[in-house]
């Protein structure tokens, strides 16, 4: 609660620096809305001694940490200030269709100087994310990505830690390498050359000693995989995309595809100045993330035992009467990737044989993927037919992943399946949520060449 209008002062501060007139918005009890949000250019000093031009939420990066209890209802009035189209997409959540934030598909990209407002419920609590949904390489790749929080209504006991992971294609002045290399957008995507946690390179996070830690890692990059290890401590895997993990189990290694999170649990140590490096891990090796260090406890009593979170209320598939649903994601390997005149192919990638071909602000839409039933059950099964991997996100529905033929699975709840090589899983659902509902990779690139579609609920 504290911490929550703490949050709205800084936002409302943040936004009366740059907007006068809305401050006093913010300030009226009739207000209507509990967030505004800009889209403006901003500075940020990523590198630490050069500035970087970012495109960022109130102009800032890290944008603001939004949080909102589960099944309270989250109003922002998002105000588009760059000069060129925009809109947010929150990711994970089982919103509302009209608040999806897709172009055409769930809204009008809202304009340059336009407004609109948000305004849905949060059902499930959890670590999630927004981002905006066209011309996603240049404004997520600029900076316009951002932590949700919807914290559970009796919050378990833990000392809350973001790790917001994003690279940036810079050179080392500060300026940008070209965001997208068409030969990297057909392989596994364009790698960023600086690595930042919550906008810094390597920052250390002070954790008091003792406490019970709750890690929100979220992969909020364009492209990369990270495979996040807390060197030397025992850790639990808490929630994957969000989704709890009952009961939280063992730390093992897990990629996190562009798109996905996952909170870990475990006790700070209880000496005052240690420092607990946080990895990607490559192999044996890792590069480092950011690194805790533990500061003196002043009030937080840690619980005996790191507790579980809740469930949340996801409807459970019935395996029996499900409808069978295939997708096979694939490439056009055999042409080349770039067209005679060197312009990108924005089909490359397949869906069923298809390539999104809506355009980037999805002027023209195709045909949905498939049409499900509302409320049935269905198992769908995905084939990755490249040879790169894939995080594979679907809007709207938090599906159970149930089978692989790579790795064996403990069925978990998520919205963002990374499909190895050749992989084939399945997931299931309930198609409990009526609409519209983007069905892509989340290597943005891969979006923006082909590998997109919907799926229609009615
Ligand atoms: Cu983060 Cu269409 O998704
Ligand atoms: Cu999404
Ligand atoms: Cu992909």
């Amino acid at each position: 609660m504290k911490r929550r209008s703490i949050l709205k002062h800084s936002l409302a501060l943040a936004t009366a620096a740059s907007l006068p007139r809305m401050s006093l918005a913010m300030a009226s009890p009739a207000d209507d809305f509990d967030y505004i949000l800009t889209a403006e250019t901003g500075r940020e000093n990523l590198l630490g001694d050069a500035p970087t031009d970012i495109l960022g939420f109130n102009g800032q990066f890290p944008a603001p940490v939004l949080r909102v209890k589960q099944g309270k209802r989250l109003r922002l009035r998002f105000d588009n200030k760059l000069e060129q189209a925009s809109t947010i997409h929150w990711h994970g959540i089982r919103i509302d269709n009209a608040m999806d934030g897709v172009p055409m598909l769930s809204q009008k990209p809202v304009e340059p100087g336009e407004s609109f407002v948000y305004d849905f419920v949060c059902p499930d609590a959890g670590t999630f994310w927004y981002h905006p949904h066209i011309h996603s390489i240049r404004q997520l790749g600029m900076g316009m990505v951002g932590a949700l929080i919807v914290e559970e209504p009796d919050a378990p006991p833990y000392h809350e830690v973001i790790i917001g992971l994003k690279d940036w294609r810079l050179k080392p002045d500060g300026s940008y390498l070209p965001l997208s290399i068409p030969r990297e957008a057909f392989r596994d995507g364009t790698l960023g050359t600086v690595n930042t946690v919550n906008g810094q390179q390597r920052p250390v996070i002070d954790v008091p000693a003792s406490a019970a830690l709750r890690l929100r890692i979220l992969n909020m990059d364009n492209t990369r995989v990270f495979r996040p290890e807390v060197s030397g401590h025992e850790t639990r895997i808490l929630s994957l995309d969000g989704s709890p993990v009952i009961p939280h189990r063992p730390f093992e290694l897990t990629p996190l595809g562009a798109g996905m999170r996952m909170d870990l649990a475990m006790y700070a140590p209880n000496r005052v100045g240690e420092q607990i490096p946080v990895y990607d891990k490559k192999g044996r090796f890792g590069v480092e993330l950011c690194r805790l260090r533990v500061v003196e406890n002043t009030r937080h009593t840690a619980p005996k035992t790191l507790p579980n979170l809740p469930a949340n209320p996801i409807a459970t598939p019935d395996l029996d009467k499900a409808e069978i649903l295939r997708f096979v994601f694939e490439w056009q390997g055999a042409l080349s990737p770039t067209r005679a005149d060197g312009a990108v192919d924005h089909s490359f990638w397949l869906i069923n044989r298809r390539a999104w071909d809506g355009g980037e602000d999805h002027h023209s839409l195709p045909e949905p993927l498939a049409k499900l039933t509302l409320g049935r059950s269905y198992i769908a099964e995905l084939h990755n037919a490249t040879p790169h991997q894939h995080p594979i996100h679907l809007h709207g529905l938090i599906f159970t992943v149930l089978s692989s033929n790579k790795r064996s699975i403990i069925p978990y709840h998520s919205d963002t399946i990374l499909l190895e090589k050749n992989e084939r899983a399945r997931i299931a659902f309930v198609a409990d949520n009526p609409g519209d509902w983007m069905f892509h990779c989340h290597v943005i690139e891969h979006m923006k060449t082909g590998l997109m579609g919907y799926i229609s609920i009615s």
